[in-house]
């Protein structure tokens, strides 16, 4: 039998009109907190913007390290950070933003690494609703409605 799964997303112009202006807001701060990455040996900036149920964000950015398994990409800084800090507020939603080191931003949004995602579906389930992901290009923004989406056929525990 063969089976197809559809992944549904919205594609918006990246502008404050076309996004709405919590979602804008979320995207830019993604934008800034790439300058904040320490990534001498990738030379790619990740910056991360998590929004919590209660209106606060927290940002984070990709920490690289010499032994580069120890390294950690900027979802995770944000989402733990916020998790560590508010352990009761829900996440709401997250933006990602990307560029090389001394360039624009990526053209085309950059997807969360598997380790990333199964980290947000964790949240999702602890916030007990879904998280809106929207993955900042250059010119656009793909928004998700939930973490699902970006990660079909999700791993949770029995
Ligand atoms: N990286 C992130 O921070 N987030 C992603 O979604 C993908 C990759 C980081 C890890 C590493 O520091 C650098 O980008 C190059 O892979």
């Amino acid at each position: 039998m063969d089976c197809t799964l559809v992944i549904h997303y919205v594609r918006h112009e990246f502008s404050e009109e076309a996004l709405g202006k919590d979602n804008f807001n979320l995207a830019q701060q993604a934008r800034q907190a790439t300058f904040t990455a320490y990534s001498p040996y990738s030379h790619f900036c990740v910056g991360a913007a998590v929004l919590l149920d209660n209106g606060e964000t927290v940002c984070g950015s990709n920490q690289e390290n010499a032994a580069f398994g120890a390294g950690t990409c900027a979802e995770r800084t944000a989402l733990f950070y916020a998790h560590a800090h508010q352990p009761d507020v829900p996440v709401a939603a997250i933006a990602i933003a990307a560029r090389k080191e001394g360039e624009d931003f990526t053209l085309t949004p950059i997807s969360p690494c598997g380790i990333c995602r199964q980290a947000l579906v964790e949240a999702e389930t602890r916030a007990g609703h879904p998280i809106r992901v929207l993955l900042c290009g250059r010119n656009e923004v793909w928004e998700f409605a939930t973490v699902k989406d970006i990660l079909p056929f999700t791993f949770e525990s029995f």
